[in-house]
């Protein structure tokens, strides 16, 4: 494939068979947590494998702007001084946090109870992202946050010493807002609590238990106790299974294949990838099984088998499998008959349209796509099935020949989740 930064155009002709063993870069979410508890710590916090894209390096610089010591990354390597629950000082210019939306929403729960004034700031997509699913129940809690008019980025934090908890019944199943909320709970007097409607990502409270701090769970309902403090720990990142995925559905549609990747992520909460790849036929086995710093990991080894086929993805798998959608839709593209996606409205509110952005360029190469409001429909019929009768007809793209292929996508950051 040769591809050009600057105009992204992409020639892309059929490959091979993937085959070897690989780690791919760290876990973006427990990056980004490491950073933020690390520097809250007292005492000195070691990270290894921490992701060094530019998400995790927007929060990792937004530390170092409120004086925090922060030394790398250098080869995945990051070393902390943390200053303590209240060691952070107040920027002199407003928190850029590029297009990170975990950034934003995470640090404003930590930062609403700090007594600081902070501004943060970020790019178009972010600045047009929702905030109020964070800023509002931070304001129930007494925190002091403005928002733009229709309630998205710049988010101005003005000091607000006197948080209190909350019980919050989250309306949508989101990490994110979990987490800000726990976070802000953190300095808030009294007992913070949040109710999931669906189980979502749980890295914030694992890594909590990490550095010593009590966290309740009662059934889908997590809480904190304000007052508490960070204790300075050692971090290994696992391999991000965001990451991962792009690999899991290459070699589970690429015929031959036998892949190892090793030391990925298997957090039950992040898991759903893998369920539903299983689902669509994958042969996929998880060896060695761990557990690292509270996160289970395992070396994931992927051969492909017969053709994929296409199933309904069971709701209960969506927030487990929220990021990896638009790798899944590729592997929808090669199955044989109808993968269909529903409560999946979340997806339209990300980086980009997920759903929108993946339905068209997988129309563009001749897949059936129908994006509905909250999910995808894919009717795939692989040109080897002989005699089929299927009503539903089109090509699968992996069995196209070798075109050229100039994507209508404006910036692949946009595209895929980072
Ligand atoms: C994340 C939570 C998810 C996910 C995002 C990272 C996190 O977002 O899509 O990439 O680290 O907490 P939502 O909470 O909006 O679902």
């Amino acid at each position: 494939m040769l591809s050009s930064a600057a105009n992204l155009l992409f020639h892309v002709a059929p490959g091979g068979r993937l085959e070897g063993t690989l780690r791919v870069p760290g876990d973006k979410s427990i990056s980004h947590r490491s950073i933020m508890l690390g520097s809250l710590a007292q005492g000195v916090t070691r990270v290894s494998g921490f992701l060094e894209g530019e998400d995790s390096l927007a929060t990792l610089k937004a530390f170092q702007r409120m004086g925090v010591r922060i030394e790398g990354p250098e080869q995945g390597r990051v070393t902390i001084h943390g200053v303590g629950m209240n060691g952070l000082k107040a920027p002199d210019v407003p928190l850029d946090l590029g297009n990170s939306g975990t950034s934003m929403r995470l640090l404003s729960g930590l930062l609403a109870g700090q007594g600081l004034d902070i501004t943060l700031s970020g790019d178009r997509s972010l600045s047009s992202r929702p905030m109020r699913r964070v800023t509002d129940p931070l304001a129930e809690m007494g925190a002091v946050i403005g928002t733009a008019a229709n309630g998205t980025a710049p988010l101005v934090i003005e000091p607000a010493p006197d948080l209190r908890g909350i019980s919050y019944r989250m309306p949508m199943a989101s990490a994110q807002v979990k987490s800000s909320l726990l976070l802000a709970g953190l300095y808030a007097k009294g007992k913070t609590c949040v109710v999931e409607p669906a189980p979502t990502r749980d890295h914030t409270e694992r890594m909590l238990g990490g550095f010593a701090y009590q966290v309740e769970r009662n059934g889908n309902e997590i809480c904190v106790t304000g007052g508490g403090k960070l204790v300075a720990c050692d971090i290994d990142v696992p391999a991000d299974i965001s990451s991962a995925t792009f690999f899991m559905v290459g070699a589970a549609i690429a015929a031959e294949s036998d892949i190892t990747l090793e030391h990925v992520g298997i957090n039950p909460t992040r898991d759903g990838v893998i369920s539903i790849l299983r689902l669509m036929g994958a042969n996929i086995e998880l060896l060695n099984q761990r557990d690292v710093g509270g996160e289970p990991v395992a070396d994931l080894r992927v051969r492909a088998g017969s053709v994929l086929k296409g199933v309904e993805i069971p709701r209960e798998l969506v927030p487990l499998a929220i990021d990896e959608f638009p790798a899944l839709f590729v592997a929808a593209a090669c199955a044989e008959g109808e993968t269909v996606l529903t409560g999946a409205e979340e997806l339209r509110v990300k980086e980009s349209d997920r759903i929108q952005v993946m339905a068209d360029g997988l129309v563009a190469l001749g897949v059936d796509a129908k994006p509905t409001d909250d999910g995808s429909s894919f009717r795939v019929e692989l040109s080897v099935v002989a005699g089929s009768t299927a009503t539903v007809i089109t090509v699968s793209p992996c069995l196209l020949p070798w075109r050229r292929y100039v994507p209508r996508a404006r910036s692949l950051s946009t595209i895929v989740p980072m």
